[in-house]
């Protein structure tokens, strides 16, 4: 069932970054690329527990600052190694200048390694 909170304000993450948010229990690295595309995926890099948030975006994918594991902004998947395995990815929406993030989707418990 959609659950959508909020977590930030559009404002405050321009076209091309990421930042850490948090959703009820969760820590989120929410992107908003370049083409005004949003999206949300899990904090934690697979490859060995990066912080995806405090990363970089391009094109919609998010580059861990560790080692420099790349993950889809908006399916989670894996798109560079070192990482393997994906995180899971939320819906996002914006209402009234405000982001929110849907943590009702089913997720998977993330492997690491
Ligand atoms: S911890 Fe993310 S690439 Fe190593």
């Amino acid at each position: 069932m959609s659950e959508f909170v909020p977590v930030a304000r559009v404002d405050d993450v321009p076209p091309g970054e990421v930042k850490v948010v948090h959703a009820r229990d969760k820590s989120l690295a929410l992107g908003h690329c370049e083409d005004d595309t949003w999206g949300a995926i899990d904090n934690v890099c697979t490859h060995d527990g990066g912080v995806l948030g405090e990363g970089e975006l391009e094109d919609c994918l998010v580059e861990c600052p560790r080692h420099g594991a790349r993950f889809d902004l908006l399916t989670g998947e894996v798109r560079a190694l070192p990482a393997v395995f994906p995180v899971n990815a939320y819906p996002v929406r914006i209402r009234d200048g405000v982001v929110e993030v849907d943590v009702g989707v089913p997720t998977k418990p993330l492997e690491i390694g």
